[in-house]
């Protein structure tokens, strides 16, 4: 007999715990059935009399567990369904306490660059021209003065899209210039930022997706002069007022005369021996004046209009702003390496 309501009463302590409520009546049913003056807790307080003298004790305080278990679950409950707010409740619950700060995110490094750059040149009046990332061959690389068979498409290993020849992943922002070249007139003074892939082993070094800003300027008598001044400004906002640059030959199929630039970045230390490779110099960014076939391309008389366009990476000036060793961090999303950039605008 006694083993009996001892299993009884350990059951219903049981049942106490597992009781799932969400409503007002399941707390109702959840009274009449624990609390209630036909609760099972009643008829087991009736048996006490049947339990052997030497466990009545045990079962008393088992049953008085019971009971309380009930009593504070029901309590707990009720207050939180009344919704009430006035304070600790009764079951130590303090409803107004304030809740954990939630954490908040920060800005990726990354959108940090980027955000400079566009406001370093939308003070001297270029705007930002979004475009897709889906492209066909024609704006990435024919307009561009890049038709198929010619080498300079080795320079960017491509990822196609299935089964297609001519859709692909934009291999470079440039894209955007013939985006824009052939749905607006000049004078046409843009900076369009945006993700662009090639297909490339993925390594510390390199990616096969990366960021880039594009910049056009077009309109009558745009000279290289234009281009190595405007690129100075960009500089010594970027780098600081004392900074230098050289223009060094280069060579793009879409610009004619091509050059990339390079900021002085200075050899006090090993680490710039290392990341200037011994020369004291970065290189930054490609850039060179349109070639007329470009504009031409695009339906720009090149009679009429020059212009210059550059295009530089944004992770790479990232990686030395912050001292980023590993260029696959910035993709990772591990909330460890974001959140070093908190309270960073
Ligand atoms: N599109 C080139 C690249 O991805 C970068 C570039 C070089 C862009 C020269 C330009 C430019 O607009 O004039 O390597």
């Amino acid at each position: 007999m006694s083993a009996d309501v001892f299993v009884w009463v350990k059951d219903l302590l049981q049942s106490i715990h597992d009781a799932r409520i969400s409503n007002q009546e399941e707390l109702d049913a959840f009274r009449v059935r624990f609390l209630g003056t036909k609760s099972e807790i009643k008829s087991l307080f009736g048996e006490i009399k049947n339990v052997d003298n030497d466990r009545k004790k045990e079962f008393g305080l088992l049953l008085n567990e019971v009971k309380q278990a009930a009593e504070e679950k029901y309590e707990s409950l009720k207050t939180l369904l009344e919704g009430q707010t006035g304070g600790q409740s009764d079951s130590g619950l303090d409803l107004t306490a304030p809740c954990e700060p939630i954490a908040i995110g920060s800005r990726h490094p990354v959108s940090i660059i980027l955000n400079q750059i566009i406001g370093i040149f939308s003070r001297i009046g270029f705007t930002v021209a979004e475009e897709r990332e889906i492209e066909d061959d024609w704006h990435n690389f024919t307009a561009m003065n890049t038709p198929p068979d010619h080498p300079a498409r080795d320079m960017q290993d491509t990822f196609y899209l299935k089964d297609s020849t001519t859709q692909l992943l934009r291999t470079h922002t440039s894209s955007v210039q013939a985006r824009i070249m052939t749905s607006q007139k000049p004078p046409i003074r843009i900076i369009a930022p945006g993700r662009v892939y090639r297909n490339e082993t993925i390594s510390s070094r390199s990616h096969c997706q990366f960021h880039q800003v594009e910049g056009l300027y077009i309109d009558e008598g745009v000279s290289f002069a234009d281009m190595k001044q405007t690129l100075l400004y960009f500089a010594r906002e970027m780098y600081g007022p004392q900074t230098n640059i050289r223009l060094r030959p280069s060579f793009f199929p879409f610009t004619e005369p091509s050059a990339e630039m390079d900021v002085y970045w200075g050899l006090k230390t090993e680490d710039d021996y290392r990341i200037t490779k011994g020369s004291g110099w970065l290189e930054i960014l490609g850039c060179g004046m349109v070639d007329p076939n470009v504009l031409e391309n695009c339906g720009i008389d090149p009679a009429k209009y020059s212009g210059f366009a550059f295009g530089m990476g944004i992770e790479r000036q990232a990686m030395l702003r912050y001292k980023v060793t590993d260029i696959r961090q910035f993709f990772e999303n591990d909330a460890r390496f974001l959140s070093q950039f908190s309270g960073v605008i």
